[in-house]
């Protein structure tokens, strides 16, 4: 298995494109299931995390083909063959049992596999299946399988989600597309990935409206047709760069960064000190020398500060002057990466969803090991500032969702290297 050896190598400058978002990439996957016509994808991430979906897919009948280095992805399910997703392939990635709305809502019929637990906490599935079962599918819970049907069509209704949910507001939207009549989505997930999501099955001919708001409307049609959707760029991996000079020290352009996509984690690193400015081509970041300061931070559904950003921002707290705490509020068990951090000299202390973070002026390199992705990357963050050499072991977490971030962060003055293993 490889592993990452980062060195503190004092600020860092230039610029990082980012790419094009893999939570949003993979629904956008799983909306070409809806139509027999072609789904073409551009600004596609060249992460693991999108092959593992696209074999998915490919079992159930579905073309993928792969252009442009990657960059460009044409899916074209002319037929679906087979309407079983495989443990196998679902539980390596949560985000395959989204392949349930649409294959349900095409075929009539979807055996899928229940995802099973995952490192940072439960993630149930309570919630998509309400939503299913609300639409007029008839569930059957089986094995580890979900055996859904609905052999004359799912029909529009009203769902309402207790909290927010965004893979179950998005499994819920994309089948209601082909359903019978009109399906309103209340406390709807107004992130940007499920924004994004509508406005490609909008332009393959579906009816939506509120998409971005907590209310979503979607009038069924009878199908969808081909359409080339471009993929929005990638929020957390934008949102980790910035964390970048933030730890290192320094001035970083990341290239087609937006600030609406992440303004309350934005808001929040200009209060530890740290600039943040918009550019012709994106966001610039600067740091210009002395202590970030402490701030309190609490993970919340978009437009709140999201979960995924909850590592990395740790990350950069570790050093800040004073007394932070993190709130997490989504995923019970996300602070995986305090016990590594603490390895490196941070000074946190956990207590359920909490962590307190005491300000220490330098962390120091260590060998630590990623547990899942945004933990991993949240080490090699703090690697930039450390004293000394941080080895991160169990990248393979890394790469289902930074694509070449030894280059990126390389091209702007780290000390990053992929030692094979
Ligand atoms: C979540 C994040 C999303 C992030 C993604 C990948 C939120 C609201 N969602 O999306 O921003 O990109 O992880 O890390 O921040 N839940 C249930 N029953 C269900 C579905 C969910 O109890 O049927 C719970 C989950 O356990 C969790 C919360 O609801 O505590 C939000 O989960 P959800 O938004 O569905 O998770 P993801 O779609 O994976």
């Amino acid at each position: 298995m490889d592993s990452i050896l980062v060195k503190g190598n004092g600020p860092l400058s230039g610029q990082i494109p980012i790419s094009g978002a893999k939570n949003t990439c993979l629904k956008l996957m799983t909306a070409a299931l809806l139509s027999d016509e072609p789904l073409t994808l551009t600004n596609v991430p060249r992460l693991s995390d999108i092959k593992t979906l696209g074999a998915l897919l490919e079992s159930l009948g579905c073309e993928v083909a792969l252009l442009q280095d990657g960059r460009v992805m044409a899916l074209s399910a002319g037929e679906i063959t087979n309407r079983k997703a495989d443990y196998e392939m679902v539980r390596k990635l949560r985000a395959s049992f989204n392949v349930l709305g649409p294959l349900v809502a095409r075929a009539g019929e979807a055996v899928v596999s229940l995802p099973g637990g995952c490192a940072i906490g439960a993630r149930k599935v309570d919630l998509h299946l309400m939503a299913l079962e609300k639409l007029g599918a008839k569930l059957d819970l089986n094995e580890g399988y979900v055996h859904a049907s609905a052999p004359n069509g799912l029909k529009g209704a009203v769902i309402e989600f207790p909290f927010v949910t965004v893979g179950g507001t998005e499994n819920a939207l994309t089948a209601a597309t082909l359903a019978k009549g009109t399906t309103v989505i209340k406390n709807a997930a107004r992130e940007p990935d499920t924004v994004d999501l509508a406005k490609c099955l909008s332009s393959m001919g579906a009816k939506i409206s509120g998409a971005g708001t907590s209310e979503i409307t979607i009038e069924g049609v009878d199908r969808l047709h081909g359409a080339t959707h471009e993929v929005i760029p990638d929020r957390i991996e934008l949102g980790t760069f910035m964390c970048a000079p933030a730890i290192a020290g320094g001035e970083i352009e990341l290239i087609g960064g937006r600030r609406e996509l992440l303004s309350a984690f934005c808001d929040k690193l200009e209060a530890t000190g740290i600039a943040i400015e918009d550019t012709a081509l994106g966001l610039k970041v600067s740091n210009t020398g002395g202590r970030a300061t402490a701030v309190d931070v609490e993970t919340a559904p978009f437009p709140g500060f999201a979960t995924d950003l909850q590592a990395q921002m740790m990350a950069h707290l570790c050093t800040a002057s004073g007394v932070s705490v993190l709130n997490e509020t989504i995923f019970e068990n996300r602070f995986m990466h305090a016990p590594e951090l603490i390895r490196m000299g941070a000074k946190i202390d956990v207590q359920g969803g909490i962590a307190k973070v005491t300000g220490v002026e330098k962390l120091k390199g260590a060998q630590v090991m990623a547990t899942d992705l945004r933990a991993s990357v949240s080490l090699i963050l703090a690697g930039l500032a450390a004293e000394g050499e941080t080895l991160v072991s169990r990248v393979y977490h890394l790469d289902r969702g930074y694509e070449r971030i030894e280059e990126k962060l390389g091209a702007v003055g780290a000390s990053i290297e992929r030692v094979k293993g």
